[in-house]
């Protein structure tokens, strides 16, 4: 049955874990309303046939009234049928939303024209993903110019992708192979050309592949490093020298004492509280947005004296950042309290790297 209906709509192949709930959905809502249309059509045929106009007599046709428990079932049937595929899509959409925290962290990039894959060894590369199957991998996405989106048929997903913010996205692919990436939102002239491919190995294969990349990580890498990639390291360790090199230590702390800003220890997955504005949990997003537009939440506690990073840091920098700042969550933070008190805080903390940041 799934066969035929994916012949029938011209589906690409079901290759991740969501895959074939989300045809199945696809599959209700399409034969409920082809089937609803196909029956208003029969009836209008017959109605047209069967009160034609024959000859010259014109009779008054008789008030008709619908039974009430015809109407309240009709009413009731199509109402309960909508919500009932809101619900199974919304609890889909929830399952979708949250990565699971074994997932296999990969940073993506999106430019104008290309997708860039860094994977949290260090690695990186271009247009191609290599994933492994049955294993879950987070793509923690951001765009470096315009609106792009991720769009990966065979997944039955599909995510924008925006300068300045990180918005991630999970799959599981269900089978080994190789799967077209679309960039599915309008972005420039090469739009239409601008294509990845995801390539999802049986795990053995997966494993070697990673070990003949790390053994080799510069040459070894058929689809080449970009420019502005660090020297090497792994994501964490490229975060430590990118904000060693902007100046980051000058009032952040990696070992949980308080300091001039908020200390970064135990701060990826905590929650946060601002003056003026509603909590939210410290992730990927809201650590991007602090970089590019600190003065919109300011922590409780602390003066509002970071400036802003927006284009001083490269999305490769706050990818590395924000896998450094990850890699803290389960430090400790030590003293008392992270909340100093307003007035110890100095109104000019010195900056390391004032000339660096300036755009
Ligand atoms: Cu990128 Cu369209």
């Amino acid at each position: 049955m799934n066969e035929l209906f994916r012949a029938v709509l011209f589906l690409p192949p079901q290759a991740s874990s969501v895959a074939l709930e989300v045809d199945v959905l696809h599959y209700s809502v399409i034969s409920a309303t082809m089937l609803g249309a196909l029956a208003v059509f029969a009836l209008a045929t017959w109605w047209l046939i069967r009160f034609r106009r024959r000859g010259e007599a014109h009779a008054t046709t008789p008030r008709v009234r619908m039974p009430l428990p015809f109407e309240v079932g009709l009413i009731v049937g199509t109402l309960g049928l909508f919500l009932a595929w809101w619900v199974v899509g919304f609890l889909q959409f929830v399952r979708q939303e949250a990565p699971p925290d074994d997932a296999l962290r990969v940073h993506v990039t999106a430019k104008q024209w290309m997708w860039k894959f860094a994977y949290p060894d260090g690695g990186s590369s271009i247009n191609v993903l290599t994933v492994p199957v049955g294993r879950p991998v987070h793509l923690v996405m951001t765009a470096r110019d315009v609106i792009h989106s991720f769009y990966v048929p065979a997944f039955r997903l599909k995510q924008d992708v925006v300068p300045g913010t990180y918005l991630s996205l999970w799959f599981e692919a269900s089978a080994a192979g190789t799967y077209p990436v679309y960039c599915a939102e309008y972005c420039g002239l090469e739009h239409s050309r601008m294509r990845a491919v995801v390539v999802a190995l049986e795990p053995d294969e997966y494993a070697a592949w990673s070990q003949d990349r790390r053994r080799a990580p510069l040459d070894g890498m058929p689809q080449g490093r970009m420019p502005d990639d660090g020297a090497g390291g792994d994501m964490v360790q490229q975060g430590r020298e990118a904000a060693a090199r902007h100046g980051c230590f000058a009032c952040h702390t990696v070992d949980g004492q308080p300091h001039i800003g908020p200390s970064w220890a135990g701060l990826f997955g905590s929650a946060r509280s601002f003056v003026g504005s509603d909590p939210v949990v410290v992730d990927e997003a809201y650590l991007t947005r602090s970089m590019m537009d600190p003065m919109a939440e300011i922590v409780s506690g602390f003066q509002p004296v970071m400036p802003s990073y927006q284009g001083a840091l490269t999305a490769t920098e706050v990818g590395a950042l924000v896998e450094l700042i990850r890699s803290l969550r389960d430090v400790p933070l030590a003293g008392p309290s992270v909340e100093l008190p307003r007035t110890e805080v100095p109104n000019a903390p010195p900056r390391a790297a004032d000339e660096e940041v300036q755009p």
